[in-house]
């Protein structure tokens, strides 16, 4: 929900239907109010888990196989076993979606816990009972102000880390480096927090992944310490496609305050614009850009196009 005064590149429209989705847990679809895991949960006590986010575009999840390769990757590298495969994963997520009678405008967070644990503590021998699996299906519309308004970025002090304490590339329950730096930006009177990497350049947003256009070319960060983003490299692919110069590349605060344009990436709200960073307004500091809005579009036609494949492939 948004007020006045801050928005997040996650507001969505009001929807009441929300209030009584039906939700999936561990092979049954129960009512919200009824949809409640263990307090022995590996994810409730130690972020032991990892989850997706996905969209529904009629009656399809736009891009299944990327998501499922992240997810079983990084479940992998985890020694997480899901349990299912892919065609699993799809039936739960088609029979949640019909249970609330979802075709379009919806958004599912996909979790995947190493389960309840036989004991409070932290050791995964103790996650006995799994993996949970859950699927958070809602009406989602995101919000028009954040088109129109675009989002205010704050650079915070919390960084993106290195691989080899927890990789950022982890879409893990714990997201508390995430939170902290949302917080930091939040304090400074922004929307969300521009985090840097280790060595102080630009890398990526505390939810989404970060890109900025400078006289026509789009450059985002190297891809190191941001989260392996599905929509960030559909950008990409569609930038190289379209002729459009792109660059995955170190760059300062002096080149992002510089640029004429900034949008965000994100499953959620595909390209969202970015109207100010530390209070330096980007490219008039209101909606879109032209190079952001020719993206915007570009995407729109990939997943109609990607949708269509899905279904015929499904038959
Ligand atoms: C930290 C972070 N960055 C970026 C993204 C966007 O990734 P995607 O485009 O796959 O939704 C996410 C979403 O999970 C995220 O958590």
């Amino acid at each position: 929900m948004t007020d006045a005064h801050s928005h997040s590149t996650h507001d969505t429209l009001a929807d009441p239907r929300n209030d009584t989705i039906m939700i999936y847990v561990d092979g049954a679809i129960v009512p919200k109010d009824q949809a409640k895991v263990s307090v022995y949960d590996s994810g409730f006590m130690l972020g032991d888990g990892m989850w997706e986010g996905l969209r529904l575009y009629e009656g399809e999840w736009a891009f299944f196989d990327d998501h499922m390769d992240r997810l079983f990757s990084a479940c992998k590298a985890v020694s997480l076993d899901i349990g299912l495969d892919r065609d699993g994963i799809r039936d739960i997520l088609d029979r949640t979606a019909a249970a609330n009678g979802m075709v379009n405008d919806a958004h599912c967070r996909l979790m995947i816990t190493r389960g309840r644990k036989a004991k409070p503590f932290q050791h995964p021998h103790l996650s006995q009972w799994g993996p949970t699996i859950v699927a958070i299906v809602e009406h989602s519309t995101p919000a028009n102000s954040l088109q129109s308004r675009g989002i205010r970025l704050a650079t915070v002090p919390q960084v993106r880390g290195l691989p080899h304490s927890q990789d950022p590339k982890f879409n893990s329950h714990s997201k508390l480096n995430c939170v902290i730096a949302c917080l930091q930006a939040e304090q400074a009177g922004a929307d969300e927090g521009l985090m840097l990497d280790p060595h102080g350049f630009v890398n990526t947003t505390n939810a989404c992944n970060f890109f900025i256009v400078r006289k026509g070319a789009v450059w985002t960060s190297t891809g190191d310490y941001c989260m392996n983003g599905i929509t960030r490299q559909k950008v990409i692919d569609l930038c190289h496609a379209n002729g459009i110069p792109v660059f995955e590349r170190n760059y300062s605060l002096y080149d992002a305050y510089g640029a004429d344009e900034a949008f965000l990436t994100g499953t959620f709200g595909a390209q969202t614009p970015v109207a100010e960073i530390d209070g330096k307004s980007i490219g008039g500091g209101s909606g879109a850009g032209p190079v952001t809005l020719r993206l915007r579009d570009l995407y729109k036609d990939l997943i109609a196009r990607t949708v269509a494949a899905q279904k015929a492939q499904r038959g």
